[in-house]
Order: C-alpha cells, then sequence, then structure tokens
C-alpha cells in the first residue's frame, strides 16, 4: 500500500490530482488504507474528462442560447387521461394484461441524499404522519401486491411484478436493512432486487477533487442518469432478461400519490408501440420547480427547472396556458430493448449535468472550511437524457390532484412539497374515492361534511381518511365497503376492513 511503489504518486501528476495526497503522511494507518483504496478504484483521467466537457456545455450563455430551440410537444404524441377517456379502459386492460403475463417491471430512483428533506436516511423510509404511518416505501411495496393481485384475478395465473431499487453508497445498507425488518412488507424477497449506482468526486471550478476531510474525497451519487451504467455493470439488465420482462416504470422515490407500474399509462405506451415514454402534468406555475418535457433542436429531452430561463418558463401559448407546461413527473416507461440500447450503445454519449455547490473542503493547512458561497460543482447525469434516442416516444398526461405530490422539503409554514401537503394529497384523493363510491362523511353533529371542504377554524384541513392500497389500488372495489353509508373522519380502509378511528376511540 506505498502510493509510490504502486503507481497511484505517478496517476495522481498526470490527472493533475497530487494534492489528494497532501496529508497522506498525517493519517493513520487505517485512514491510509481506506484512501489509498478509494484512489485506486478512481479512473482519473475519465473524471477529468467528465469535468472538461460538464464545464463546456454548462455555461449559461448555452441555457440563453437553448430558449430558441426549444418546441413544446406536439399533440399527436400526447395521450390524456382527461381528453382520451374513451381509450382509458382499452388502455388499462393492456396494461393489466402485460402485467398478468409478468412482462412488467417496476424500477425506483432511491440514490439520492434527500438534502432538502434534511433526514439523514432513505426518503422512502420517511413517514409522513399518516393516520396509518406507513412509508413512502410501505406504500409503494402495498400497490405493487395489490397490482399483481389485480392482474391474477383476470388470468387466474400467478404473476409477478419484479421491484428494482437503485440505491447509492450512502442509501443501500439502511435501504436493504429496512425492507428486511419489514419483511418486504408482504412481497416476495426474490422479486426485490436492489443496486447501487455510482459516485462521483466533487470537484472545484478549476477541476480539482475535493478533498472533505485529510484522508476523505468529497464523493456524490452520479445522479439518477447513474442508472444506465449501473443496469449494465451489476447484472440487472441480465436479470431482467432472465425474468423476460418487456415494459419497464421507472420512477422516484418522494411522489405520494405514484401508480407504480399503472397498468393504463403502460397500455397506452404499449399500444403506441413506444419505447420510451413521460408521465405529465400541467405545470401552471412558471417558476415550479419541475422540468418540462419538449423538444430541443428536434429531439425529445427534459428541460430541469434549474436550466430553463425564467423568460422561456413564463412564456404562454394563445389559450393562455404555459407554452412548456408538460412537467415531468418522473415517471418513465421503456422498452426493455431500449434499455438494452441505451446501456450497450448511448450511455457514453449522455452528457453531465453540473450543479452549482456549497461544498465543506480542507484548506492547504488541514483545516474544515463550510463556505457560504458556491465553491465547486456536483456532475450528475439525468434519467430522462436518454428520450433523445427514443423511436418512437410518447407523453401521458394525468393530474396531479391524483397522481403528483412529491415530498422534496421539511416542514414550515406555507411550504412546499412538505410532508404535510404530501399527507393532505393522499388523504384528499382518497377522501374522493369515497365520495365517489357512494359514501359520505359527517361531522362531530351528525351533518354532511360537503364534498369540498370549506375554511373552518381558518383552516381548510383534508377530511382524515386513507384507503390502504392493499385494498384498492386506483379507487376500485370500493362501493361494497362505503356505498351508502356515512362515516365520521377519522377513517380507514385496511385489509381488515373499515375503521372510524374517533368513533371507536382509537
Ligand atoms: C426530479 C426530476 C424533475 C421532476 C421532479 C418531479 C430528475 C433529474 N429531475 O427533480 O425533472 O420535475 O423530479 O418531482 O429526474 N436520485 C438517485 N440518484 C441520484 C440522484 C437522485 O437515485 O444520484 C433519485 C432520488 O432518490 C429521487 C429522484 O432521483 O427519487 C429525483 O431526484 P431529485 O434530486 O429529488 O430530483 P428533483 O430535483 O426533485
Amino acid at each position: 500500500m506505498d502510493p509510490n511503489t504502486s503507481g497511484l504518486v505517478q496517476k495522481l501528476a498526470e490527472a493533475g490530482q497530487s494534492h489528494l495526497l497532501q496529508f497522506w503522511k498525517e493519517l493513520s494507518p487505517k485512514d491510509q488504507q481506506e484512501l489509498f483504496q478509494d484512489l485506486q478504484g478512481i479512473d482519473f483521467l475519465e473524471i477529468n474528462g467528465f469535468f472538461k466537457s460538464a464545464m463546456e456545455t454548462s455555461s449559461s450563455t448555452k441555457h440563453e442560447k437553448m430558449d430558441g430551440r426549444m418546441e413544446p410537444v406536439p399533440r399527436e404524441v400526447l395521450g390524456s387521461v382527461t381528453r382520451d377517456r374513451e381509450s382509458l379502459k382499452d388502455w388499462e386492460v393492456k396494461g393489466l394484461d402485460c402485467i398478468a403475463q409478468s412482462k412488467v417491471a417496476v424500477l425506483l430512483l432511491a440514490g439520492g441524499q434527500g438534502t432538502r428533506l434534511g433526514v439523514s436516511y432513505p426518503k422512502g423510509m420517511y413517514d409522513v404522519g399518516l393516520p396509518s404511518h406507513k412509508t413512502l416505501f410501505q406504500i409503494q411495496a402495498e400497490r405493487i401486491l395489490k397490482l399483481q393481485q389485480l392482474a391474477e384475478q383476470k388470468t387466474t395465473v400467478k404473476c409477478c411484478v419484479p421491484w428494482y431499487i437503485m440505491t447509492s453508497g450512502r442509501t443501500m445498507e439502511s435501504t436493504k436493512d429496512f425492507f428486511s425488518q419489514h419483511k418486504y412488507f408482504g412481497l416476495d424477497k426474490n422479486n426485490v432486487i436492489f443496486f447501487q449506482q455510482g459516485m462521483l468526486p466533487a470537484m472545484d471550478y478549476s477541476g480539482k477533487i475535493i478533498l472533505e476531510s485529510k484522508g476523505k474525497l468529497s464523493m456524490a451519487p452520479d445522479g439518477n442518469g447513474g442508472l444506465y451504467r449501473a443496469l449494465g455493470n451489476q447484472g440487472i439488465l441480465d436479470d431482467m432478461q432472465r425474468r423476460g420482462v418487456e415494459f419497464i416504470h421507472v420512477y422516484c422515490v418522494d411522489n405520494i400519490l405514484v401508480k407504480v407500474a399503472d397498468p393504463t399509462f403502460i397500455g397506452f405506451c404499449v399500444q403506441k408501440g413506444a419505447d420510451c415514454g413521460a408521465k405529465v402534468v400541467e405545470k401552471t406555475n412558471p417558476t415550479e420547480a419541475v422540468g418540462v418535457v419538449c423538444k430541443v433542436d428536434g429531439h425529445y429531452q427534459v428541460v430541469e427547472y434549474s436550466e430553463i430561463t425564467l423568460a422561456t418558463a413564463e412564456k404562454r401559448s394563445s389559450d393562455g396556458r404555459l407554452m412548456f407546461n408538460a412537467g415531468n413527473v418522473a415517471n418513465h416507461f421503456f422498452s426493455f430493448s431500449f434499455l438494452r440500447d441505451v446501456v450497450q450503445k448511448y450511455e457514453p454519449q449522455l452528457q453531465h449535468h453540473v450543479a452549482q455547490k456549497k461544498i465543506p473542503f480542507v484548506d492547504d493547512q488541514g483545516q474544515l472550511i463550510k463556505p457560504e458561497k458556491p465553491n465547486g460543482i456536483k456532475m450528475e447525469k439525468f434519467v430522462f437524457d436518454i428520450f433523445q434516442f427514443a423511436k418512437t416516444f410518447v407523453v401521458y398526461e394525468v393530474l396531479r390532484e391524483d397522481e403528483f405530490s412529491p415530498l422534496k422539503n421539511a416542514d414550515t409554514q406555507d411550504g412546499k412539497d412538505t410532508p404535510t401537503t404530501a399527507r393532505h394529497a393522499l388523504m384528499s384523493l382518497h377522501h374522493r374515492w369515497v365520495l365517489n363510491a357512494g359514501g359520505h362523511f359527517i361531522d362531530e353533529n351528525g351533518r354532511r361534511v360537503p364534498a369540498i371542504p370549506s375554511l373552518k377554524d381558518g383552516t381548510d384541513l383534508p377530511i382524515k381518511c386513507e384507503i390502504s392500497p392493499l385494498v384498492s389500488y386506483a379507487g376500485e372495489g370500493l362501493e361494497e365497503l362505503v356505498k351508502g353509508r356515512e362515516f365520521q373522519a377519522t377513517l380507514m380502509i385496511d385489509e381488515r376492513g373499515v375503521h372510524e378511528l374517533v368513533k371507536n376511540g382509537v
């Protein structure tokens, strides 16, 4: 483990990264060993190349120029839950059919660090405070279970929706432990497959890798587009092929309303013969932090909220709506053969995006400095950057109130995308399911609560109502439980029955 004899010193010198060994002599043997191993595992010339091209493509002038090259999604590739009502049933049947034949897999991107939410554990383990206290992971697992059941009812043959979960160096162990402690939430352990994305070092503006302590590089996951490298080098594509997976639904961990393996979305994409599809909601506020699906230079792409100029974000069409209103909800459809081509052919062409960050570092004296303004960059690939390679690309528009409420930030008053907004969105959806199935809510005086909650005591809290995904995936099958009945909140419907927590004093 001698940096000299092993050639490491020379390797670092050639790459202009010799400073990484500047505290070598001060390190304990254990720290030396760890640093040595970390450095040996890095291809510095490759990283320098990433830095160079990422910086070239991220210059601000490029964003300005991008505006003129952006076009909205053309109508002909668009499907919509509101405009295509007559087709929804067909698409759902098609999707369920694919699920019943075990051709569909789901893939969860869960390698992020949850920095904005401010928790030290993986976001999927977060409890937003629902009556059941289910975590995001549990809600998603139960939706998969229910969907398998719905598909099996059609065919009477047992089917399986494998769940691939991408974690990063920082989230792998805790995610796996959590699943094992909770017995995989009732799923077959063999069908929950964890794999790990890569990490990249943070760099200062001159391309030097940043040390976060004397013996440790500042490392971060390589973005959710790190998926494609990981699919290849972690054997995930092979696993999919072995299982006969043909269609993959890829989604982000933080959306409490996510319709995992949504049969209607899958059926829509399959019927259109698409190799790649994106689910969107209408973006109505120019400054909302969602990417927009659009075309750039004739190729499909998501232009991220951090990469669009305000002037373009504010542009409106003649109908008054935002011109770039296809808000990316990070739910994507890929055919297996498309993913395989991406992994085998296109991945190296994907560019890293640059995020300027305040990155804690040790200075030349070995002092830890926490900068107050950005001092360096993290490089990330994005999951949607492969849209440009699709032969048949489609977009599917859904309703925000039914399908999109992401958990991004910690609770603050009037906060956006917080545990409170996520909890309210789910309870409000389930409230509507009960009403649509013919149930009613009454207040403590026995009076019917209006369908649209009014301002009460200065608050407009939703009715407390939660329906387990094990009972209903998307509002189906509730009539026999609620039709013609009156309930007092908190209402919970789960596999054990219908419970009114207040009435029963629970
Ligand atoms: C993401 C989308 C954005 C969309 C928004 C909707 C990307 C790049 N951007 O933005 O277009 O409008 O969601 O909510 O997809 N992750 C990894 N590895 C990483 C980094 C992130 O697996 O290295 C995962 C996270 O765990 C999360 C997802 O990717 O599940 C999204 O990451 P996040 O950083 O929260 O993306 P947003 O900026 O919110």
